[in-house]
């Protein structure tokens, strides 16, 4: 019944759209959905290359039994363990009991906790192959490209990539799944929201596996979530050879919290400043309103951030505590920093911003501005000048 998209003659796409769901991990805010990509390769043997989330089985089943045409499942390959792709394999077990779960020693660690499977094993190592007719499939091992686990797979015959969550995005395939048939646009920013949230950690495991990769010839990229790559696989590898790099484009995210306005006072003269003084990519998140979702994927996108916030209860501004250590626990490095706070009868949010820098270790430019109750003149020309500075020091690191 299925119409499928054939990747390649004889590779099927039987993903699935998610519209359903709010949150991804039950953090991360949907507002286009997200697609879950499982690909079908048809040869002497069968061969399914990941399954689904768990909540889209059913569908899933049924797309694989029509692309099958009463041929029994010979392999699935996992090539990553996390349930919005693993969700669905004890479910395919019972459909195709025969099944072979190809993976990494890792892999089949994680199949026994996650699904208590443990037999019908097939343990691939680094640059081994497995043939499967007219093609051979070919494993590269990219450990911590979000997890451990993680594997690539090749096919040489169609030079197609299986890559996993890499060159991912957020946002559902609305009729097209490969990029040549799609506006990719919208995908853009969404790209950069998902690597940040999802795989901002780990630049450098995201860094040694493009490394890997860059001896293949490759035509087609099949990742787990977003359009199938064809004619944009430059721009989906460069997006994660550069934030993977955490090499920030010029522009400035300038991060404030503000109970009754006074410090968002200090924030609109910052930006004031940056404009003034040529920076044009400027971002305001008030960390009240904007989810850290859309924080982190503007921190990771630029190069400079300026933060400040009031003192409260003797510490930092909630919100602005929150969003900090989702920052740090990614360890972004080389951002330019500036920073600010205000108090109203004891200033603790300075030092603290003062110690987060320290933490970082990031280069702090311009003087800190520290506000007593109201914005004066003076801490008006020292927000300007912060802006001023940063402005500067943008555009002398311009690379852009
Ligand atoms: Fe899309 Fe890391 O799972």
């Amino acid at each position: 019944m299925y119409k499928l998209k054939e990747i390649a003659t004889n590779v099927f796409y039987v993903g699935v759209n998610d519209r359903q769901k709010a949150l991804f991990e039950n953090l991360w805010p949907l507002p286009y959905g997200v697609s879950y990509n499982s690909y079908l390769i048809i040869d002497e043997k069968t061969v399914l290359v990941d399954t689904v989330d768990v909540c889209y089985s059913d569908i899933f089943l049924k797309k694989i039994a029509d692309a099958l045409n009463g041929r029994t499942l010979d392999y699935l390959v996992v090539n990553h363990m996390e349930p919005d792709h693993s969700g669905s394999i004890r479910l395919l077990r019972q459909q195709y009991p025969d099944v072979k779960i190809v993976g990494n020693s890792k892999t089949h660690g994680m199949l026994g906790g996650f699904h208590g499977i443990t037999d019908g094993l097939l343990e691939v190592k680094e640059g081994e192959s497995l043939p499967i007719g007219s093609r051979n499939l070919t494993f590269y091992m990219a450990p911590m490209v979000h997890w451990p686990e993680v594997m690539f797979t090749y096919d040489a015959k169609d030079k197609i990539l299986f890559s996993a969550d890499a060159f991912g995005t957020f946002g559902t395939l609305d009729g097209g799944i490969i990029d040549t048939e799609m506006n990719v646009e919208p995908f853009r920013e969404e790209m950069i929201r998902y690597y940040s949230n999802i795989v901002g950690k780990y630049g450098s495991p995201v860094q040694k596996a493009i490394q890997k990769l860059s001896g293949l010839g490759i035509g087609t990229i099949c990742s787990t979530h977003g359009p199938v790559w064809r004619e944009h696989i430059k721009e989906a590898v460069s997006v994660y050879d550069r934030l993977s790099r955490y090499e920030g484009q010029d522009g400035v995210v300038v991060l404030y919290g503000s109970m009754y306005g006074n410090t968002e006072q200090m924030a609109e003269a910052i930006a004031y400043s940056l404009a003034e003084n040529g920076i044009k990519h400027i971002v305001l998140h008030n960390a009240s309103r904007s989810h850290a979702s859309y924080i982190l994927k503007d921190v990771f996108k630029y190069k400079g951030l300026i933060v400040g916030c009031p003192t409260y209860s003797g510490q930092l501004f909630p919100e602005i505590e929150s969003a900090l250590s989702k920052i740090e626990v990614r360890e972004v490095k080389n951002r330019l920093f500036g920073y600010f706070g205000s108090f109203t009868w004891a200033g603790v949010a300075v030092k603290r911003l003062a110690e987060f820098a320290e933490r970082m270790k990031w280069e702090t430019v311009g003087i800190p501005v520290e506000q007593k109750q109201s914005l004066n003149a003076a801490n008006y020309a020292g927000c300007l000048a912060l802006g001023q500075a940063m402005a500067e020091k943008i555009k002398e690191q311009s690379i852009n």
